[in-house]
């Protein structure tokens, strides 16, 4: 009764912010992603009669606080659908910082699921797993798939899950993130979308969502990377103005983002075709044609604030290891 996982963290293209149903998180709009290869969560989910109650370990420390209280309430999930009223030892690791903005929660509880699942004797179809996945933390339902991903917003809870469009080689994209703090970050994701209905900006936001899902999927079909990054950034920027304009306000960037933000276009001015998008942090994803990796990484050092960079190339998604 022990299966151990590994799960890839994901990086959205087109956002999920705002949610219609807070308790199963449906999301208020459709979303697009890729699966991670650099940041990755490895769990161990081993189910045993003897504990009176769950342990739960995050890199190799025990942790007793709210971040417990969520993985108990996902395996409650877990042992309601298998009928098992079993105990668990959970044990988990990143290799990269956690709750600063880089999905630690998408490729944690992607990688919860599937071991959980697999522990307790359940074989879930993909489709279920990301079902599952998902009410643990929206975007974890896209770790579950692999490659380039659609998250469904879906009306019901079974309606709303995420497939794969297209398979981890389709296209030679990478995702060069830039630390520019490890620091943990001081509004979580869940807290932040709880305000995202009061920024002016958020209808207009939810009526257009439909036509930019679309849009993303022609240019992906047709692979036109300036469309794409042109798209993406924008939808970066819209998405931190809903932020910025939410009550109350949310400010994930530092200077260092900034100043990222404006390096890109430098680059692209010169000719190093690279386009920015940021989640709930102040780290910067910078997505560039795998040709121009090596490029983007020289031109970085020339930043001081960016304390790390983590190359990510399309990855399979969360997947059984032992
Ligand atoms: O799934 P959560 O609650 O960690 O929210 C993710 C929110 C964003 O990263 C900002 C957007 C996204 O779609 O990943």
């Amino acid at each position: 009764m022990k299966s151990t996982v590994v799960a890839p963290s994901n990086i959205a293209f087109i956002k999920y912010w705002g949610k219609k149903d807070e308790i199963l998180r449906l999301p208020c709009n459709g979303s697009i992603s890729m699966c991670t290869s650099g940041l990755l969560t490895t769990t161990t989910v081993e189910f045993d009669e003897s504990l009176t109650e769950d342990a739960v370990s995050i890199n190799e420390q025990e942790v007793l606080d709210f971040k417990k209280d969520k993985v108990v309430k996902h395996l409650d999930r877990v042992r309601k659908m298998a009928g098992k009223d079993i105990k668990a030892r959970i044990s988990t690791s990143n290799n990269f910082p956690s709750s600063t903005g880089l999905s630690s929660s998408a490729s944690g509880f992607a990688a919860l699921s599937l071991a959980a699942t697999k522990a307790i004797g359940l074989d879930l179809s993909e489709k279920d797993l990301s079902i599952l996945a998902r009410q643990g933390s929206g975007s974890a339902c896209r770790s579950i798939p692999s490659g380039f991903v659609e998250w469904l917003d879906g009306a019901t809870s079974q309606e709303s899950y995420a497939h794969t469009i297209y398979p981890a080689d389709y296209w030679d994209i990478c995702d060069v993130v830039a630390v520019v703090n490890q620091g943990p970050k001081d509004v979580s994701s869940s807290i932040g979308q709880e305000s995202a209905e009061t920024s002016p900006f958020f209808e207009p936001r939810k009526a257009h969502m439909p036509d930019k899902i679309s849009e993303i999927k022609d240019i992906m079909a047709k692979k036109d990377f300036t469309l794409f990054g042109e798209l993406l950034e924008a939808e970066a920027l819209e998405l931190h103005a809903i932020m910025l304009t939410s009550r109350p306000s949310l400010i994930y960037w530092e200077p260092g983002t900034v100043k990222l933000m404006k390096f890109c276009k430098q680059l692209r001015k010169e000719g190093l075709e690279v386009y920015f998008t940021i989640n709930t942090g102040q780290d910067v994803h910078l997505i560039v044609e795998k040709v121009n990796v090596n490029k983007l990484l020289e031109r970085l050092t020339e930043i001081p604030d960016v304390r790390e960079t983590i190359v990510n190339y399309p990855d399979q998604g969360a997947r059984v290891v032992s």
